[in-house]
């Protein structure tokens, strides 16, 4: 086990020993984005990009899928219970999203949408902007329930993630001529960075102050990017990576013109440096595979193609980065969120 690995831990140890469960340390947890967070909102809308059936879920508290992309937790269930919260806040268009349930946070993330409202479109997800009104509904079924002042205490000190900009790239930049012809990387990062600042300033007048948001990941060294993109050769995409650090720096200095809303917390909680440091160097962080996913041949399955029928299907996941060809394995999920954990201390001081 990696030094890193173990510092995470003691730090996860010691915020949990101060963390009663049932008795979170902020009053609701708030979600927004793509399928690296979506638990299952997109279950029952008409489109592809789901994950509610198995292997989906196998290592899940339930071992059932549920609509997470994932064999087990997303990073943001493990954030939930270091925070001290007893459930993992509901997806918004299911059962489980209604009366008290609600009081403790939302889940609004779709999968395969993103800052351009064009990527969700092209996939049937749900856009961030529609995101935003589903939040202001819930808003007012949480007022509804506990009057406006309670409400108002729970937007204000709940801690609202957003996780987005892969799938922009990677299921419609990379692939989409009417995109890449006309734009280049930097330019269409830009355009995605004026859709991230309209999106947490309209957060913000909805009275939210706790805001953290994930960088992109090193996109080319997703195992289906370098199948799609590698041109052959067994390595992370140098060209997906440098576009990636190019965004994310775009990121950090769009979020500091953002930090002069007065009273926001705005964190960027860099993933690209701890998912690359997991891929580069497995054996240091406790796995032994990063190149190739769990499910299926492990070079490109996601979604539909990883089913109960994929060839190949590794029987034990703790020792992968990946789980599908796009996302993480809950092993490397823990790793993520204990990250996410020290990257967010201010965000609950
Ligand atoms: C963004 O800024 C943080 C510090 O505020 C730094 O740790 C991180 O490396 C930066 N990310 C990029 C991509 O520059
Ligand atoms: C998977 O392997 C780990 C050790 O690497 C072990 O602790 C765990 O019990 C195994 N899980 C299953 C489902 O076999």
């Amino acid at each position: 086990m990696g030094k890193s690995r173990i510092f995470l831990i003691t730090l996860v140890l010691l915020v949990s020993t101060v963390v009663v469960l049932g008795d979170p340390l902020v009053p609701a947890l708030i979600i927004f984005g793509d399928s690296v967070v979506d638990v299952g909102n997109n279950n029952n809308r008409v489109t592809l990009v789901k994950a509610n059936f198995p292997p989906y879920g196998r290592d899940f508290v339930t071992h059932r899928p549920s609509g997470r992309f994932c064999n087990g937790k997303l990073a943001t269930d493990f954030t939930a219970e270091y925070l001290g919260f007893s459930s993992y806040p509901p997806a918004y268009l299911s059962q489980e999203a209604r009366g008290k349930n609600l009081l403790t946070g939302a889940n609004f993330a779709s999968a395969a949408s993103g800052y351009y409202t064009g990527t969700a479109q092209l996939y049937g997800a749900i856009p961030l902007t529609q995101q935003l009104s589903y939040y202001r509904e819930y808003q007012s079924k949480v007022v509804n329930i506990v009057g406006k002042a309670k409400a108002n205490a729970i937007f204000s000190g709940a801690i609202h993630v957003l996780s987005a900009g892969s799938s922009d790239f990677i299921q419609n930049y990379y692939i989409n001529p009417i995109l890449n012809r006309v734009y280049s990387p930097d330019q269409f990062s830009d355009i995605l960075l004026r859709s991230y600042a309209t999106f947490i300033q309209n957060l913000y007048e909805m009275g939210a102050r706790r805001i953290g948001v994930t960088s992109l990941p090193p996109t080319g060294c997703l195992p289906a990017s370098i199948t799609l993109f590698g041109a052959g050769n067994n390595q992370c995409v140098e060209r997906l990576n440098r576009d990636a650090v190019l965004f994310n720096n775009k990121l950090n200095t769009t979020s500091q013109t953002l930090r002069n809303l007065p009273g926001l917390k705005l964190v960027v909680f860099d993933i690209y440096q701890p998912l690359l440091d997991m891929i580069t160097r497995p054996t240091d962080n406790g796995f032994f595979e990063s190149r190739r996913a769990c499910c299926g041949t492990g070079t490109i399955e996601t979604s539909l193609l990883c089913n109960s029928r994929s060839i190949g299907t590794c029987s034990n996941a703790t020792q992968y980065v990946f789980w599908d060809g796009f996302h993480p394995s809950e092993a490397a999920n823990e790793v993520l969120a204990g990250y996410l954990l020290q990257q967010g201390i201010d965000l609950i001081s």
